[in-house]
């Protein structure tokens, strides 16, 4: 079977259909091609180099790709001189697009001088037409694309184009399959993304997202605690429950099983000691999920709750289907049963139609709930989305004044919410070395507030109690307690 003079039709006659022993089987198959390759062309490790745009979904991604890269035998390389390099890609704002293309000139620049090279193209931009027409037409130079629905197939995909020696393209526009154990890397040794639920059902109308990577499809909590305890064994503290609206997860299931019921099990995992999750959409927020992080230990007291805008009547056309008032009251519900939670959120600022009053009814939300942090953007025009073909898009000077507006009263709120915990000891889950201050260790509270404070690093992937002497508006400078 190792044969490597099996030709590609050969070796797809004999590749198992079923997942994933398909892919191990092409992993074994590029190991030998790799072997091969170094030979001829002298290299003792051949490398490999991932830039991940985009969200935590796609960073978890790239974890896999990773995985399976490592197993294929590419060894980790820290910038894009690397002989196999993989842009995975996020399109939900139109720079992010921009800076992919920007940067493809640049790795053409390098396959030039290295003729073992190659280019892949991942991620969510590449689930779009227009995109995958542009790159086929004006950057023949990349080898192998491919989109969000089938990344568990990269060894197989690089395989064929190994044989086959032309771009190989293979995008789906949807899938039902969750492709269980495959090889997998983890950037942190002590935290790590567990996938809960892929894609989105609920088509904001400024919204990408449910476009590229599909209907919402939900892991089985049999496979969720499988990993996590699996996770924990080598050494995860931990985990962050990951998808686009986890407060819908589990509905799709055979037997369906709410996120709060999935939060209450993945709290009984010994030796895991922090759980955290994202992106919860404030119109699938339940009492019994409040009720479920109040009784957990694990549960850390951080909520992410994208408001988008303080605009009832924007809001109905964003169709986020909550208005201002129930936005309000439900952050007064979560306050109520957890007092300590801290609150982040997104905002989008000019989105078509937006008046000053509308803009202000944003501000006046934000002067309410006091958040911890905010992701503040400007709207982008995604093409297929609704929101792409509404008229009254405003102005680009007001967008600015709006944005800066924004942006000022988010920080001024924020550097006086965040300095709440200073003088108390608090436990802080030591990340990592600080590169700017030597002895210096960098660390996270519960609500996700860093921390910095003196120890060695042999500290780094432990919770430790860390005595909060002074807070810096965004961090604290914290000491050590035994
Ligand atoms: N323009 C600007 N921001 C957007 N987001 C999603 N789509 C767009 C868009 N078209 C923001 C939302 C979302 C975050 C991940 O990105 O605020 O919560
Ligand atoms: Fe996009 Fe809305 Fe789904 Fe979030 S919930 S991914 S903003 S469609």
């Amino acid at each position: 079977m190792n044969d490597i003079n099996m030709t590609y039709e050969e070796a797809l006659s004999h590749a198992p259909q079923e997942e994933p022993a398909r892919q191990y089987f092409f992993i074994e198959r590029c190991q030998d091609i790799l072997e091969n390759l170094k030979e001829v062309s002298g290299k003792e490790q051949l490398t490999f180099h991932i830039a991940t745009f985009g969200c935590q979904m796609n960073s978890r991604d790239s974890e896999k790709l990773q995985g399976i890269l490592e197993a294929i035998g590419f060894v980790e390389h820290d910038t894009e001189e690397a002989d196999f390099v993989l842009y995975n890609t996020c399109t939900v704002r139109e720079n992010a697009n921009d800076r992919v293309y920007g940067r493809l000139g640049y790795l053409n620049s390098l396959k030039k001088k290295n003729p073992y090279m190659m280019i892949a193209l991942c991620g969510c931009m590449m689930q779009e037409e227009e995109v995958v027409a542009k790159i086929k037409k004006s950057y023949r130079f990349v080898d192998i694309i491919f989109g969000t629905h089938n990344i568990f197939k990269l060894a197989e995909l690089m395989y064929e184009r190994l044989e086959e020696k032309k771009m190989v393209v293979d995008i789906w526009e949807g899938t039902d399959r969750i492709v269980e154990d495959l090889p997998t890397e983890r950037k942190y040794s002590f935290k790590s993304g567990v996938n809960i639920m892929f894609g989105c059902n609920n088509f904001c109308s400024y919204c990408i997202v449910p476009y590229v990577r599909g209907r919402e499809r939900s892991r089985s909590p049999k496979d969720i605690l499988e990993e996590i305890k699996q996770l924990v064994n080598d050494g995860v503290v931990e985990i962050m429950l990951l998808g686009q609206n986890v407060n819908s997860y589990g509905k799709t299931l055979d037997t369906p099983v709410s996120f709060a019921e999935l939060l209450t099990q993945i709290d009984q995992v010994e030796g895991l000691e922090r759980i955290r999750f994202m992106t919860s959409h404030p119109k699938d927020l339940s009492d019994e999920l409040i009720k479920a992080m109040k009784n957990s230990k694990k549960v850390c007291h951080h909520l992410h709750l994208p408001l988008q805008s303080g605009s009832s009547r924007i809001l109905k056309v964003m169709n986020r289907k909550y208005t201002k008032e129930q936005y309000l009251e439900l952050v007064e519900k979560i306050r109520t049963a957890i007092p300590d939670i801290s609150l982040t959120t997104d905002i989008i600022v000019g989105f078509p139609g937006e008046t000053e009053e509308d803009f202000n009814e944003t501000l006046e939300v934000v002067r309410k709930v006091r958040f911890d942090s905010a992701f503040t953007f400007i709207y982008s025009k995604r093409t297929g989305t609704p929101a792409a073909k509404m008229e009254e898009q405003v102005s680009e000077e007001a967008i600015k004044n709006r944005f800066d507006r924004l942006l000022d009263e988010v920080k001024n709120i924020s550097s006086e919410v965040c300095g709440r915990e200073v003088h108390t000891v608090q436990k802080v889950l030591a990340e990592e070395v600080n590169d700017h201050e030597e002895g210096l260790l960098t660390g996270r509270l519960g609500n996700n507030t860093t921390v910095h404070f003196k120890g060695d690093s042999s500290l780094i992937g432990k919770i430790v109690d860390v005595y909060l002497d002074e807070s810096r508006g965004f961090y604290y400078m914290g000491t050590l307690r035994p």
